[in-house]
């Protein structure tokens, strides 16, 4: 569709089936032919993904299509495929371009279960190197012959470390090795990584493509070849998407735009807010001039995303001051969605990371991580600065 980014998230890639205006789910594991030439047409269809020609909803489903379409089309890329979470979608990625004796770069300090499923890689026969994604001469100095993948994730989670995707596509690129973008915190409504040079874009869907904490789901966009080849990994391993929550995250992606400017404006005004607060020792935002990547945040991406880490003053006993007693913010993991939730990555996403390497990270025991809903500005403020005064 020939058309600009809101109206595409809108009416891209729907069906209209049975003259619905809104694409119906198609909750169905299997579907039923009348010839058996019918159904081994279908069948092979189905397997090479050229719809139409649906058999089985672990090789393809018609709300599958439908959003994989939607999100193709945003991220401007040639195909996508939907996938039962964020991190199935990564491993499907993995063990799509990868085998026995296949290195890969990955940045260091990315959401944790990443960095777990990544440590396990040497279990399986694969080598990994982690390397400092804010600084392109590290990952080049980490590139080997055998090296495959380079996976960024940026902004990264929880510190929001912004990483030159087009400088880090350039060097990798000129090596043979595939870059890998996990685009989960800013979307495709602020940042294009395939335009900048990427091959492969990853979303855990759960996120803000679905925007309303009410289902999970993961997204890899790239080009089509490589994308049958992800479904092949798909139909084997079995990571599929529910079709009801395909459904879900198509009906969220046509609110996206407009998600994506109200959690950007309230995570500026609660960072600004914040750095102003004298309880409040450190703050981490792509959007504030002391981010240490803001140059190149403002380069890269359209806007800075909803997503906000400070330090409160005090450590544990401060942070856990903090978050039990907000009120309209919940202490939750996860984000995206519209309620603002709050969380300690030291004893939440990452109380699994030995204590010295969370501290080599920048992780410390006052770091808050939070996802900034779509409430009022104000009462997000008013509620963290009640939470502030009881430090
Ligand atoms: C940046 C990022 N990527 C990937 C994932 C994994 O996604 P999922 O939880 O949908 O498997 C998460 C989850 O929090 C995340 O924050």
């Amino acid at each position: 569709m020939n058309a600009g980014f809101h109206t595409r998230a809108i009416h891209e890639a729907e069906t209209h089936l049975g003259g619905a205006l809104v694409t119906p789910i198609c909750q169905t594991a299997t579907f039923k032919f009348k010839t058996l030439e019918e159904a081994k047409n279908a069948i092979e269809l189905s397997l090479e993904r050229d719809a139409p020609g649906y058999a089985y909803t672990r090789f393809s489903n018609p709300t599958h299509t439908a959003l994989e379409k939607k999100v193709a089309s945003l991220e401007e890329g040639q195909a996508a495929l939907a996938t039962a979470s964020g991190m199935a979608a990564i491993a499907t990625v993995i063990f799509t371009a990868m085998k026995k004796g296949d290195h890969l770069v990955s940045a260091g300090g990315i959401y944790t279960t990443t960095h777990a499923l990544f440590a396990k890689l040497p279990a399986w026969g694969m080598e990994v190197s982690f390397a400092d994604q804010t600084r392109p001469a590290d990952i080049a100095s980490n590139i080997k012959r055998n090296t495959r993948l380079v996976f960024l994730e940026t902004p990264s989670n929880p510190l929001l470390d912004v990483a030159d995707i087009a400088e880090i596509a350039e060097i990798a690129g000129k090596q043979g090795a595939r870059v890998v973008v996990d685009n989960t915190f800013l979307t495709p409504y602020y940042q294009r990584p395939l335009k900048l040079g990427a091959d492969i874009v990853i979303h855990s869907a759960t996120k803000y493509l679905s925007g309303h904490l009410d289902t999970m789901g993961g997204v890899i966009v790239g080009e089509k070849d490589f994308l049958k080849a992800c479904a092949d990994t798909v139909t084997l391993m079995g990571g599929i998407m529910n079709p009801f929550n395909a459904w879900l995250i198509t009906r969220g992606i046509k609110t996206l735009p407009i998600r994506m400017e109200k959690h950007s404006g309230n995570a500026m005004a609660v960072a600004r807010w914040l750095e102003n607060e004298p309880g409040v020792a450190k703050v981490r935002y792509p959007g504030l001039a002391s981010h240490p990547q803001h140059k190149l945040a403002s380069k890269l991406a359209g806007g800075f995303g909803g997503m906000v880490a400070f330090e409160v003053s005090g450590g544990l006993a401060g942070a856990r001051k903090l978050l039990e007693t907000a009120r309209l913010c919940s202490l939750a993991v996860s984000l995206g969605g519209p309620e603002t939730l709050l969380e300690h990555p030291a004893t939440m996403s990452h109380l699994k990371m030995p204590p010295e390497d969370r501290a080599a990270l920048g992780i410390s025991d006052g770091l808050i991580r939070m996802s900034v809903g779509l409430e009022d500005a104000e009462d997000i403020i008013a509620d963290l600065a009640a939470a502030l005064r009881k430090l």
